[in-house]
């Protein structure tokens, strides 16, 4: 049986990703987390509910703060692993302009930490680092970012994620690690931060309030952005670790640059108001809104990212499950539990 380490498993999409390998294998799992604002061991425990007993039992909870290496105590009660999935990070942009250096210790420090435990792992297939869009900056109309495109960081949060993001590289370069690099962007679903765009729109909708939506300067264009659903990544994830030889296959026209990177990204592209209306007519509801000028609401965001997913396609995955029914099964589950939209 294989033994997976997922890193911020109280997190958001971890807790898919922990749900997703229950379903799909028969790994133990060890979440480590330090439970910070928007880590929360409540995701695990209702998330589990839908699982025996049995199946509990192969979920492990672990206490740690990555700012702090792994030591020899704590190595030794983690144990050997099979596969280390690496997502604890900050992820909050507004955040990150505030205290930037909150942000090099969780995503730069706390990156080296968990990959200098990884370097000591006896058998280890594969280590993925979790990195993000944000890395690649605002993208032209028309332009989808392929996985080896230039760098551009608008914000902290994005260069520190790029920070780590190279810190993989150079371990895979430095100590011959079998790492893997994701870039993955605008992720939702069940028991997401009330913070966060789509459940902060299904409760402003449902309580008939108004929805602010992002735009451009001239407050006509909506921002955009690929939406994924956090199960898809789970699953494209999945992928990568039970397929090393089709990435073997992959030709390597990168000047021989090591670290596989793949874009995890959904299939269409929504501005913010046509995602608000989709989130309004899954609740039956008239949409509300006002367009604001994103540029002085929110200073460090972009008006439009955007990814390419042919390689992950040409690979052979996509995602199984179209968007549209994805929003609606995540309106549809948040207002039966509604304790997950109270900030
Ligand atoms: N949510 C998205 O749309 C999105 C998009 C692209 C990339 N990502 C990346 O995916 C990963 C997961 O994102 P998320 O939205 O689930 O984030 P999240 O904020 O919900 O979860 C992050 C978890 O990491 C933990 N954590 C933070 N710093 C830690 C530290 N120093 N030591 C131990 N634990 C720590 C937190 O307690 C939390 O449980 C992140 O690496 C993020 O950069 C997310």
């Amino acid at each position: 049986m294989k033994k997976v380490l997922l890193t911020g498993g109280a997190g958001f999409i971890a807790h898919h990703v922990i749900r997703h390998f229950l379903k799909n294998t028969d790994w133990e799992i060890v979440s480590l987390d330090r439970l910070d604002y928007s880590g929360n061991l409540n995701r695990i425990a209702d998330m589990m509910n839908e699982f025996d007993f049995k199946d509990q039992k192969r979920v492990r909870i672990v206490y740690h703060d990555l700012r702090a290496e792994v030591n020899q105590m704590l190595s030794a009660d983690l144990g050997q692993f099979d596969y280390i999935l690496h997502l604890a990070a900050s992820s909050h942009v507004d955040r990150s302009i505030d205290n930037p250096m909150e942000f090099v210790q969780d995503n730069v420090v706390a990156t080296c930490n968990i990959l200098n435990f990884a370097r000591f792992q006896k058998n280890l297939e594969r280590f993925i680092y979790f990195s993000t869009d944000e890395v690649f900056g605002p993208a032209p109309l028309g332009v989808n970012y392929k996985e080896r495109d230039r760098y551009n960081s608008t914000n902290p949060y994005s260069a520190t994620k790029a920070g780590g993001e190279e810190l993989a590289v150079a371990f895979e370069n430095s100590y011959h690690m079998p790492i893997y690099i994701t870039h993955t962007m605008n992720v939702f679903g069940e028991r997401q931060h009330p913070e966060k765009y789509i459940p902060m729109t299904i409760r402003n909708v449902r309580d008939d309030k108004l929805v602010t939506i992002h735009s451009d300067e001239t407050r006509t264009t909506p921002g955009s952005r690929h939406y994924i659903h956090a199960s898809d990544v789970a699953d494209g994830c999945l992928f990568l670790l039970n397929n090393p030889n089709k990435v073997q296959e992959l030709p390597n026209d990168f000047g021989g640059a090591k670290c596989p990177k793949f874009n995890l990204v959904g299939p269409v592209e929504w501005n913010n108001l046509e995602l608000a209306q989709k989130i309004a007519r899954a609740q039956n509801k008239e949409l509300k809104y006002r367009l604001v000028d994103f540029h002085s609401s929110r200073p460090g965001h972009d008006l439009r990212y955007a990814l390419d997913g042919d390689l992950m396609q040409n690979i052979g995955w996509k995602p199984k499950v179209s968007p549209d029914e994805r929003i609606n099964q995540v309106v549809s589950w948040t207002l039966d539990n509604v304790r997950w939209l109270n900030l």
